[in-house]
């Protein structure tokens, strides 16, 4: 029988332990803060949004979204991020994706600091983290959530085959990297992949993060690997994995869910990275070192 990856259940714990460490932190005059930039009113950015607005509640820190007009021009999308970075009240930092195509979305991700990059997308932060695991200090959330999920069930990396399925700079590349500094031996695969399945079957534990509902069927998937399921895709009113949870977790020791997977940890690692900015300002001058 297989296990559920519960990511629900694992981020409110993460969340509570939060929570803990905030009300502990209270001595301190300034609360940690996290600021969300929305462009736009993309349905299922606001959706994100709320989560982490509520996730933040939780956990006892402060929360502003700040929303822009779609027609915002780049430049004064970057003046705002500018005026954050040198706001000594904000500690963390996000601007939602995607932002519409007049918009370079690297360019203004660039403007973010990295000391308050608590998505973890700065090259600063991604550069760091290919270091080892202990340079993780501000990873990108998703695949944070990852190992973390993992970790609670005890699952073991070290020598493991993982195939990575998307190769995203947000969520497949760093996951590799993250798996590769836990001694996993990673395959990345994408949309040019020639044969996906001779990938996906020989792995030990399979991660997908491509927004393709059904990508992985039952026929691609090693008996008894661990699935972790990535994709998200809105169909009606339902979500999507990648992955045909149905037939897939009949073969599987874990599997993830959607939603309730990945998801809530992305979720609780990025309060999890706004403590951290936080600290980091507070305990070491923002020295992220
Ligand atoms: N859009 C979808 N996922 C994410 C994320 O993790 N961070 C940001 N900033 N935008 C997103």
């Amino acid at each position: 029988m297989t296990q559920i990856l519960d990511g629900k259940l694992v981020a409110d714990k993460l969340l509570d332990s939060l929570h803990k460490k905030v009300s502990e932190l209270s001595h301190i005059s300034v609360d940690p803060k996290l600021v969300v930039i929305l462009v736009g009113e993309n349905p299922a950015s606001i959706s994100y949004i709320k989560q982490k607005q509520k996730s933040a509640e939780k956990v006892g820190i402060l929360f502003e979204l700040i929303s822009l007009p779609e027609t915002v021009t780049q430049e004064d999308l970057i003046s705002k991020i500018n005026e954050l970075n040198k706001d000594i009240e904000v500690h963390g930092m996000i601007v939602q994706l995607p932002l519409p195509p007049h918009i370079d979305t690297s360019l203004v991700l660039k403007a973010v600091s990295p000391r308050k990059d608590v998505d973890g997308f700065q090259a600063y932060n991604v550069g760091k983290m290919f270091l080892n695991s202990e340079f993780e200090t501000l990873a990108p959330c998703t695949p944070k959530g990852v190992i973390k999920l993992l970790e609670h069930y005890k699952i073991d990396i070290k020598g493991k085959e993982v195939t990575v399925v998307g190769h995203s700079n947000i969520v497949g590349k760093p996951m590799a990297i993250m798996m590769l500094n836990r001694d996993a031996t990673v395959t990345v695969c994408h949309k040019e992949t020639k044969d996906l399945k001779a990938h996906t079957v020989n792995a030990d534990i399979l991660i997908v993060a491509v927004g393709r509902p059904g990508l992985i069927t039952e026929d691609m998937v090693k008996e008894g690997a661990v699935v972790v399921d990535i994709g998200c895709t809105k169909v009606g009113d339902k979500l999507y994995g990648d992955v045909d949870f149905d037939a897939v977790s009949k073969k599987t020791s874990f599997i993830s869910p959607v939603p309730g997977g990945a998801g809530p940890m992305t979720v609780a690692c990025l309060i999890e990275n706004t403590i951290t900015a936080y600290e980091w300002l507070h305990d070491h001058n923002f020295d992220l070192n």
